[in-house]
């Protein structure tokens, strides 16, 4: 049988990578497509590297540009590959326009698509990520749900039963295999500089956080007050560095530490040792969960309430002092305790697999 993968944007490698190799040990034919959405080497090329996925057989190279843009591109360039390859699968993870733009192609040329992570909803359509996947869920003919809240929206919006798959996070897959690799090492090369010090992992990156320069000043000064108490370190998203390089904007203290995206290992390692994790990633709340670090979560919503009902995560929503004075509560060592959700055993790409491989 064969499968196409595609993937787009950095949340999408570490998801891809494990479903690939569980179906390569079956003796799938894969094909792997990169639409090009994630260009830059820190935010693409070393997740290839380090996650061992094999280099794309085809990259579309849509690079960056307006929603509409993004993927009407990927759309039109995907066809002609979808045309050409046939596939008899094609797997799409997550909730990014690549994803939503290959189910679409696929829905259109009547070509059976599988929706990796399917189900999730924050309620809240001002967030690209929503539309995508509401649209994915609905086109896609397989949906494979990393908890159960995920096949109950899909069941509230009329997605037949039988599509739909409870498999577990496949995110986890990836972080249970390298967790003790990325322990191994030395010790990130970040880290030095705040060797023994109990420090603050930070990423920020939606548009509601760090497009409004008002909101990111606010977000950045907050920082600056818990760095008195422990290190930050923040390694910032292209769109984020972009934003403060216009804004004129300096890491205010030495002890907020502004750093290049990471590649895979190193942001585990540092993500496993932290002592707080502020983030408004989807991925990010899931991973802190899976490792027991307390994570604050800069949104009003998520997409993944599990990580709130039964993880360390807690939403501080749009309110700044909320977030200093959780933050405080962590580094003063009255975080919450959470435990890990069913089905996240790094097994959920073999389940993946086993569900394919039945279908042929
Ligand atoms: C995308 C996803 C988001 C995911 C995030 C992870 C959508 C709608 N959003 O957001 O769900 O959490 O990826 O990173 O698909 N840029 C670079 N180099 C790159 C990629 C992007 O400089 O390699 C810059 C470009 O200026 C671009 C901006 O970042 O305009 C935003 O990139 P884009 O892919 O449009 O969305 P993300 O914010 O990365």
């Amino acid at each position: 049988m064969q499968v196409l993968h595609v993937v787009g944007a950095r949340p999408n490698f570490m998801k891809a990578a494990p479903v690939m190799t569980a179906l390569a040990t079956r003796g799938f034919s894969q094909t792997l497509v990169h639409t090009g959405q994630h260009y830059d080497a820190n935010m693409s090329d070393v997740f290839f590297r380090e996650l061992d996925m094999p280099a794309p057989d085809v990259n579309l190279e849509v690079g960056s540009g307006s929603h509409a843009v993004q993927t009407a591109e990927v759309m039109v360039r995907l066809e002609r590959v979808l045309l050409d390859r046939r596939p008899n699968w094609v797997v799409v993870y997550g909730d990014v326009n690549s994803t939503m733009a290959a189910t679409l192609v696929c829905a259109k040329l009547g070509m059976p698509v599988a929706h990796v992570e399917a189900g999730l909803r924050s309620w809240d359509r001002s967030m690209p990520e929503e539309i995508n996947r509401l649209v994915t869920d609905q086109l896609a003919d397989l949906l494979f749900t990393p908890s159960a809240d995920g096949d109950e929206n899909l069941a509230r919006e009329g997605v037949g039963k039988q599509k739909i798959h409870l498999v577990g996070n496949v995110m986890i897959d990836t972080l249970v295999r390298l967790l003790p690799v990325a322990q191994q090492r030395e010790g990130p090369n970040t880290l030095s500089r705040w060797r023994g010090e109990r420090y603050t992992l930070v990423t920020l990156h939606r548009p509601s956080n760090v497009d409004d320069p008002p909101r990111l000043g606010e977000i950045l000064r907050v920082l600056a007050e818990l760095s008195a108490e422990s290190p930050v370190l923040f390694p910032m998203h292209p769109r984020t560095r972009k934003q403060i390089e216009r804004l004129g904007l300096a890491a205010p203290t030495d002890r907020l530490q502004f750093l290049e995206p990471l590649g895979y290992m190193e942001f585990l390692a540092l993500q496993s040792r932290a002592a707080l994790v502020i983030t408004d990633s989807g991925g990010i709340q899931e991973e802190t969960t899976f490792l027991g670090v307390p994570c604050l979560t800069v949104r009003e919503n998520t997409e993944r309430p599990i990580t709130v009902s039964v993880g360390t995560n807690v939403l501080v929503g749009g309110d700044v002092d909320k977030l200093r004075m959780e933050a405080r509560r962590v580094l003063r060592g009255g975080a919450k305790v959470g435990a890990i959700p069913p089905l996240w055993d790094g097994k959920a790409s073999e389940r993946i697999a086993g569900i394919l491989a039945s279908t042929g």
